[in-house]
């Protein structure tokens, strides 16, 4: 069985030729599985020749929009020549990415050293890695309950509600109704009492995306970032999803006002290459000895090749500052959409990152797929609801105006049929 779609021959075709090779564990479910032939900036079309604007960004990974000219020009000048791994080698260009790379985070003074991994998941285990070598007399990981971190190893351990880990402790994170902060405040103060000197990291997301979108207030981060510093536990800050614009500034730490001793970074962060980076205090990341954060694809030329061009197109166009103007216009959009449509339940997000909380599960599947087939011709592309009915909304940041009012006319043509 494979999902297809009426009057798409072609991409149907490659529909089953993919499912029958490839086990569905690889891809997540979405009701489209769109077949995209090409891409640039916002707008995919499909093997049969619709067009489709793109509401994901991949998934949050093409902040420049597709095959942006000035980036692809940018990834070919700088890897040439160069080999393709670098294992037992240094090339330029990896160095380069480094030293940009902790330069693009000076609001933060603990961004002095980093490592590099090739998935957020990666990064995220290598963080901890290094908050658990820097404290080895310290077995408690502490994190946020329902957030995602990742499917592999720690990284997993760390993420949802439960864990087979008996050494993970999870604390609460604002969702639907924040509780007043003493509330947070106890909880963690009871925690403490529990574990004296012995929790070795404090990790969390800026907001939970995978969960559905629920952006805490900034005064959350602060408290937890005040509670890490009082018991001098590394404060672990899980960018894979927000940095480079995603929350209206460059990263979502300066948004919600704290400096994390670690920021894991990835998505967004090489415009689509498998790139990840870990950057925080230099006594933490150098907790790690030859090989300990090691593999064969890390800093790859490409992924540091990529992030330079992608940092190269952040200035030179100015995207925080655009993003920014934008994300005002989106945000009003939504609520549009809300005011005309009740089964919205709820419009939550900040930057160019909303969650659509739909009134059910099939309904936002269906939202999903209408807004898909909009027109003959033309229709919005969006993932498959998170966590059963929250529509992500994660443009591409250089979405542009006229774009923003034709997804707008479309999505309300799309969900009039609802
Ligand atoms: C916040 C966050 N952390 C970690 C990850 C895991 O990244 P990866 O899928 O690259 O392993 C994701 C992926 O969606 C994420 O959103």
């Amino acid at each position: 069985m494979y999902i297809s779609q009426e009057k798409e021959p072609k991409g149907n075709k490659i529909r089953k030729q993919w499912t029958d090779a490839v086990g569905r564990g690889q891809g997540t479910y979405t009701p489209t599985q769109a077949v995209i032939e090409k891409a640039r900036g916002c707008v995919l079309h499909t093997a049969d020749g619709r067009r489709l604007l793109d509401f994901t960004s991949g998934v949050l990974v093409q902040n420049l929009g597709y095959n942006h000219p000035v980036f692809e020009k940018r990834f070919a000048q700088y890897r040439k020549n160069l080999p393709r791994n670098a294992y037992n080698m240094i090339t330029p260009v990896q160095a380069e990415a480094s030293s940009r790379l902790i330069k693009s985070m000076k609001s933060n003074p603990k961004a002095e050293k980093m490592l590099w991994a090739a998935s957020g998941s990666e990064g995220i285990q290598k963080a901890m890695w290094a908050a658990m070598h820097r404290y080895p007399d310290r077995p408690i990981l502490v994190a946020t309950r329902f957030g995602f971190h990742g499917k592999k190893g720690l990284a997993a351990d760390v993420t949802g509600e439960t864990s087979k880990n008996p050494n993970v402790r999870f604390v609460s994170f604002p969702m639907y109704t924040p509780e007043s902060p003493d509330f947070y405040k106890k909880e963690l103060d009871a925690l403490y009492r529990e574990f004296p000197g012995k929790i070795a990291l404090f990790i969390t997301e800026p907001y939970l995306g995978a969960k559905g979108s629920f952006h805490p207030p900034a005064w959350y981060h602060q408290l937890v970032q005040a509670w890490c510093n009082k018991h001098d536990i590394p404060f672990l800050f899980d960018e894979v999803q927000s940095c480079f614009g995603r929350t209206g500034n460059m990263y979502a730490y300066e948004t919600y006002g704290v400096t994390p001793d670690m920021v894991i970074l990835g998505k967004g962060l090489a415009s689509g290459e498998s790139a990840a980076a870990v950057v925080g205090r230099a006594d933490l990341i150098d907790s790690l000895d030859y090989g300990e954060a090691s593999d064969t694809y890390s800093a790859s030329v490409a992924a540091c090749s990529a992030v330079c061009a992608t940092l190269d197109v952040f200035k030179e166009e100015q995207i925080v500052r655009k993003t920014k103007k934008m994300a005002q216009e989106v945000h009003a959009m939504l609520l549009d959409l809300q005011q005309t449509f009740p089964f919205i339940r709820d419009v939550r997000g900040e930057g160019m990152v909303y969650g659509l909380e739909i009134e059910g599960d099939s309904l936002a599947n269906r939202c999903v797929l209408e807004a898909y087939r909009a027109t003959d011709t033309r229709g919005v592309h969006f993932l498959g609801p998170l966590a059963g009915k929250v529509i992500r909304v994660s443009p591409p940041l250089v979405l542009s105006e006229s774009e923003l009012k034709s997804a707008h006319s479309l999505l309300l043509k799309a969900w009039k049929k609802i």
